[in-house]
């Protein structure tokens, strides 16, 4: 149905009869002369339809609406030099229509614009609803043509690196990756599920016991979790694990893996080796696990200089074991009121979000002097002003704010109120790509409300020799990558030892006969040799979503799913037949809620 594409047609084809087929991107009347830009994958370019060369094509161009399915037969030829297009990569040639041949004209009225000149924003509920034509759109074109070559540089990488692609099964055993898991009732075996992977971890170190040294899986994962702008319930890792490799050797590989995406993709040289920095650093600098690094006002402890003075909301935190830190905001005197800081005010809501009782602030006036509220500045000696002072590097115009209380919390609403402001102060620089490793995680935090150790990223990860002496504290052999504030992949060293294995589900709570019943196969395999292996897996959405600079993965997957985990194309999630649940075995207990 076609010898080129559009697209594709320049000065070269000048002279060469043709037959393109695509969608008709829109259509100009122009006293007697009827212009078509004909759109396909490749691009669009210009039909001319002249009633003198063919009066059967003219009548057939005047009725034509926008995305019908077009064949055109033509003559390439140059455009006249007033109608050059230099914007438009067929912009020297236009195609004279001989022949056109509907093939298919749409029906009813399009929902929205398709056109490449057409920059309308579109509802997003719109777009999701018919996914097809916001297919047709030059966005979703190019993120998923951008997808296609990660996905495509980073196999090629790998297969030169000797990794072999195997797949794992997606109806399994629950794979613990801390959210809920996608249940299927099994017909045959009643009464018991299968649950979707939350990712493949098993069944890789199992391949690894397998034999198979290097694997990689471009794998379909399935997380029950609270949705945002950066997660799906079903997702795509890129997925590795290794053998035989110490850490090192991993994040080389894995650096290389990713500056091969970007030369690729961006056509941008990473310098290697990316920036590292431990997880306690980051939690101590940054407040938290995946630091945005394109921006200072890192977070400094100052707990130790307000620790004794006669402020009860610092001291008090200190004396309870707590901390006091404080981001200093450059040009904050100006930019940020007071009005803002306290409650109500839009920064106070940030902190309050993260579950802060509120900030204190000092700012630092043209002399040196400092303005605050009454209690700070009436217990704030000269030294230790000046010292304050010193170690925020605050100088004149700088405001600062304070987190007083619980590390944690303190961590969580500094951090938040500091990628707030910088977006809100545009300190965020364009077009940067900060990489970071974050290393030595923790392997367990506790959960409060269970009342119990749970493992930090999963309980396979292997412990640091270094602190085998007390398991409950060590360290995790662990890594994650995060790129501009964005955890983008992450992983570990695994436990290949069948022993620590135990150790280490015995110290999230799981007892013996526990973990026999859901991990006895892992058990069982690490019994009988298995080497020692590590690995890690990339978020390919969060990924593409990066490098296409979206704001959301859903515009970097074909079909994705509201907020609200629904397809808003085919309406699933739908319900069952009764013959159906009742094959299943299943009753449900869903009653509709009232409507008010
Ligand atoms: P983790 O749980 O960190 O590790 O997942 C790896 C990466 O997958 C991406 N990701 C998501 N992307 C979109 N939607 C989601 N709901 C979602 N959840 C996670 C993130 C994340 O960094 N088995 C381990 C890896 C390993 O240890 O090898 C794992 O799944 O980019």
């Amino acid at each position: 149905m076609r010898s080129h594409s559009c697209g594709d047609l320049r000065s070269e084809a000048i002279g060469e009869t043709v037959l393109l087929s695509g969608w008709v991107d829109r259509r100009r009347d122009h006293g007697g002369v009827i212009f078509i830009d004909l759109r396909d994958r490749s691009g669009t370019v210009q039909i001319t339809v002249d009633p003198d060369l063919g009066a059967e094509a003219f009548a057939a161009a005047e009725h034509l609406r926008n995305e019908t399915v077009l064949q055109v037969k033509g003559v390439v030829r140059a455009r006249p030099a007033e109608a050059l297009n230099d914007r438009l990569a067929t912009g020297a040639v236009e195609v004279l229509a001989e022949t056109l041949l509907v093939l298919n004209a749409p029906r009813r009225p399009l929902p929205f614009q398709v056109s490449v000149h057409d920059e309308e924003p579109v509802r997003e509920e719109l777009r999701l609803r018919h996914r097809y034509l916001d297919l047709r759109r030059e966005r979703m074109r190019r993120n998923l043509s951008l997808r296609h070559l990660t996905i495509q540089t980073a196999r090629r990488f790998l297969e030169d690196e000797g990794f072999i692609e195997v797949e794992t099964p997606v109806l399994t055993r629950s794979t613990p990756e801390g959210a809920r898991d996608y249940l299927v009732p099994s017909r045959v075996c009643g009464g018991e599920w299968f649950a979707l992977p939350q990712s493949p971890q098993l069944f890789k170190q199992l391949l690894m016991v397998g034999g198979l040294e290097r694997y990689y899986q471009v794998a379909r994962c399935f997380r029950d979790e609270d949705l945002r702008a950066d997660r799906q319930p079903e997702f795509t890792q890129l997925d590795l694990e290794m053998s035989f490799l110490g850490q090192e050797q991993i994040l080389e590989l894995n650096e290389r893996l990713i500056a091969a995406i970007w030369k690729k993709v961006k056509g941008i040289e990473l310098p290697l080796p990316l920036p590292r920095l431990t997880w306690h650093e980051a939690m101590e600098r940054y407040g938290c696990d995946r630091p945005d690094t394109r921006y200072g006002m890192e977070l400094t402890n100052v707990s130790d200089l307000v620790a004794d003075m006669g402020f009860k909301v610092f001291s008090g935190a200190v004396a309870s074991g707590g901390s006091v830190k404080c981001i200093a905001v450059p040009g904050g005197n100006d930019a940020v009121s007071n009005v803002r800081i306290k409650p109500g005010g839009d920064v106070f809501s940030q902190a309050q979000a993260a579950g802060a009782g509120g900030l204190a602030f000092i700012r630092v006036r043209e002399n040196g002097e400092i303005d605050t509220i009454g209690a700070i500045k009436d217990n704030l000696s000269e030294a230790k002003k000046a010292e304050l002072l010193e170690r925020t590097g605050a100088v004149p115009g700088t405001l600062l704010l304070f987190g007083a209380g619980d590390t944690a919390t303190v961590n969580k609403a500094l951090d938040r109120v500091r990628q707030y402001l910088a977006k809100e102060l545009g300190l965020v620089p364009e077009g940067a790509w900060n990489f970071l490793w974050v290393l030595d995680f923790p392997m367990f935090e506790f959960n409060a409300d269970e009342n119990r150790l749970e493992a930090l990223h999963h309980p396979f990860c292997a412990p640091n020799p270094a602190d085998a002496h007390d398991l409950a504290s060590a360290r995790a052999q662990a890594y994650d990558l995060v790129l501009n504030g964005l955890e983008l992949g992450g992983g570990s060293l695994r436990i290949h030892d069948s022993d620590l294995q135990r150790q280490v589900l015995q110290t999230i709570g799981l007892a013996p006969e526990e973990a026999e019943k859901q991990f006895g196969f892992l058990l069982e395999a690490l019994e009988m040799g298995a080497p020692p292996h590590g690995g890690i897996a990339f978020g390919v959405d969060r990924l593409v979503m990066l490098l296409a600079g979206e704001d959301s993965i859903r515009d970097t997957i074909a079909f994705p799913k509201t907020q609200q985990a629904r397809c808003l194309m085919t309406g699933a999630p739908g319900g069952a037949s009764d013959a159906q649940l009742q094959e299943l075995h299943v009753a449900s207990t869903w009653v509709e809620p009232e409507e008010n």
